[in-house]
């Protein structure tokens, strides 16, 4: 089931992809690293709301931005990268973009449709999990 769903997810970013690209590089085939995670993530030891958050990530961002929050190649970014620190990404940020989608503009993958059926609640234990990893790497 997972598996469909990521696979229809590389379907339309592949779909995507070839309507955004140059006129000489639509032939290209995506590389084998697509799906692959694009940062290395230090997994801490998660308590509380942040094991809960791990949990609500997995079901419901992961098929996107990867295990641990480490991006896929060619699907979606890392989380746990210097662009999403709370001084740059509050985590207002992170309630708002399963709310109301994302406008694609830090990166090339195309825009992050709205999440349903997560709630608030659920997503500030998203924050919690997104930050204690954040954390462990270096990112403050
Ligand atoms: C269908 C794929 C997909 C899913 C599912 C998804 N995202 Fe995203 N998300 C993206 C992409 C692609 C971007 C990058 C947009 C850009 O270029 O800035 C993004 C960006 C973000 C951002 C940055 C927003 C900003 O203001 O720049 C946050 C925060 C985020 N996602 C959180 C989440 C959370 C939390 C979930 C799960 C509830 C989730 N995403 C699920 C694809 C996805």
């Amino acid at each position: 089931m997972r598996m469909s769903v990521l696979l229809l997810i590389l379907a339309a970013a592949a779909v995507g992809g070839y309507f955004l690209l140059p006129g000489d590089q639509q032939a290209e085939i995506p590389t084998a690293a697509t799906g692959e995670p694009m940062v290395e993530v230090v997994v801490p030891e998660l308590t509380g709301n942040a094991k809960l958050g791990e949990k609500i990530f997995e079901a419901k961002c992961a098929v996107c931005h990867g295990r641990n929050a480490a991006g896929q190649q060619g699907v979606a970014p890392p989380l746990v990268h210097q662009i999403y620190r709370p001084g740059h990404h509050a985590d207002a940020a992170f309630l708002l973009a399963p709310r109301n989608g994302v406008r694609a503009h830090h990166w090339t993958f195309g825009n992050m449709p709205p999440v349903p059926g997560v709630t608030d609640g659920e997503l500030k234990m998203v924050v919690a999990y997104i930050r204690a990893l954040q954390q462990a790497n270096g990112i403050n």
